[in-house]
């Protein structure tokens, strides 16, 4: 029987990891999974973190399951982070999960269970794991405008006409902040036009906030989603403390889902519930319960929010470096948009030949669509990789 399976389409940005591990090159350089390193090229445990798994050494006592939905203290702590202390607790239904992936899963599983023939708007591009997700739920995905690529900024003109197609029954998936793979993020303006796009049409949001902190602020990042919390009837985020936490492999994240009624919030619940325990059963709770350490105690926050903004600042000098040092060398300003984009990533503008030719000719490895982690530069490189995306023709 299982001679019948077929080979699967390896993630592209999984596939690159692999061949940047089997390259033997010494001076390559990895722009390409979205994963912080500092000055000195690492992902480090952040102190609180640390501090948190030392403390939880000491006065855990027991590891039994906990409950289906995950630990409620992480869903409230995690919740006033993303949504904000002002959001409708009543209206709340929440379960963590394995990471963000996780999350993204579980909120389209959620969708196809209320709409089996529910549309999902994704905006084009997106995180290439959005596509697969909805490919192998058996759901219909519809592009949306989003980037223009030529004019390497946003197109919310043509993403509000695309967005007028998408009605009751349909969902609009959204990036909440530091958008992957662009950088390009909505204006509180433009966020408000979709909620009021949404409320005209009746389309469920779903957003996808993963990097929250890791572009203008932990709060200010997630201004847009409070918008919709505030403007919209029921809405679903996807949630991930793998990035702004840096605790990528204990899988931590979580769904929110806000019912338009407690009635709804409770079917809601009902249903999310259901969904982890016939997937894992418990979600991961190491993470879960590192994270509510950290932001149910003031000093350890305080630890954390400094050294997560030190990581945003990180990442932004990079980005103005890259930005500085090509407008030097070529003399003009189409890379501008590198300074000024959020969060990890960008597109420099390439296409798939032209990724080729830096990765074989000099060791530097980004997304076949062009995508660079920012955060997988040092300024010393900087140059190198400036003058590489040039010899490319970029
Ligand atoms: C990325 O986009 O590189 C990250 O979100 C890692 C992943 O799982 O794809």
């Amino acid at each position: 029987m299982l001679g019948h399976l077929s080979p699967q389409t390896p993630d592209k940005i999984m596939a690159l990891m692999q061949a940047y591990a089997a390259d033997p090159r010494t001076d390559k350089i990895d722009l390409g999974v979205g994963v912080f390193r500092d000055a000195a090229g690492h992902t480090p445990v952040m102190r609180a973190v640390k501090a948190a798994e030392e403390r939880l050494w000491q006065i855990q006592e027991t590891k039994t399951y906990t409950t289906l939905a995950g630990d409620p203290a992480f869903l409230s702590a995690l919740s006033d982070l993303v949504l904000g202390q002002e959001s409708p607790a009543e209206r709340r239904a929440a379960i963590a999960t394995p990471g963000g992936t996780g999350a993204v899963r579980m909120g389209l599983e959620l969708a196809r269970l209320a709409n089996p023939g529910t549309r999902i708007f994704v905006p084009d591009p997106s995180w290439p794991n959005h596509a697969a997700i909805i490919g192998f739920l058996g759901l219909e995905r519809v592009d949306y405008r989003y980037y223009d690529a030529r004019a390497r900024s946003l197109d919310t003109g043509g993403m509000l006409v695309d967005l007028e197609r998408a009605g009751p029954g349909d969902v609009v998936l959204l990036h909440g902040c530091c958008h992957n793979p662009t950088g390009a993020d909505l204006t509180a303006a433009d966020w408000r036009a979709v909620a009021e796009l949404l409320t005209k049409t009746g389309a469920l949001a779903m957003v996808d906030i993963a990097y929250q902190g890791f572009g203008d602020g932990v709060q200010t990042d997630a201004t847009g989603l409070r918008i919709l919390v505030t403007a919209l009837p029921e809405l679903i985020v996807a949630t991930s403390c793998s990035k702004n936490f840096g605790i990528y492999r204990e899988r931590t994240g979580a769904v929110f889902v806000l019912g338009e009624t407690t009635k709804s919030r409770d079917m809601a619940q009902s249903n999310l519930t259901m969904l982890n325990r016939q997937t894992y059963a418990f979600p991961p709770d190491h993470g879960a319960r590192v994270v509510t350490e950290i932001l149910n105690d003031a000093d350890l926050r305080a630890c954390w929010q400094a050294e997560l903004d030190g990581m945003r600042l990180h990442m932004q000098r990079q980005r103005q470096a890259l930005a500085d040092t090509l407008r030097e060398m070529s003399g003009s300003d189409r890379f501008a948009h590198l300074g000024a984009e959020k969060g990890m990533f960008s597109l420099v503008g390439a296409n798939p030949e032209q990724v080729e030719r830096m990765r074989a000719e000099h060791g530097l490895y980004m997304i076949g669509d062009g995508r660079i982690n920012l955060a997988g530069l040092s300024l010393d490189r900087v140059p190198r990789v400036a003058e590489a995306m040039l010899a490319a023709g970029l």
